[in-house]
């Protein structure tokens, strides 16, 4: 499926998605600018799990993959 990830690579920007998506990894770490953060559906309490082991985490972070 699509999500910002997948956006992110075809536009060659540099984001990492070690376990392609399947919220296995935080490699896909984002920070989303406030003006959209509230437009965003609310992370799964899977994303949050994960998030929780991201570093430098953030009140705006997201993952990437999950995105959408
Ligand atoms: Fe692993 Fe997003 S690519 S959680």
């Amino acid at each position: 499926g699509d999500n910002l990830m997948y956006l992110a690579h075809r536009y060659d920007i540099e984001l990492e998605g070690a376990c392609e998506a399947s919220l296995a990894c935080s490699t896909c770490h984002v920070y989303v600018h406030n003006n959209y953060f509230d437009k965003l559906q609310e992370p799964e309490e899977e994303e949050e799990d994960m998030l929780d082991m991201a570093v430098f985490l953030k009140e705006n972070s997201r993952l990437g993959c999950q995105i959408i």
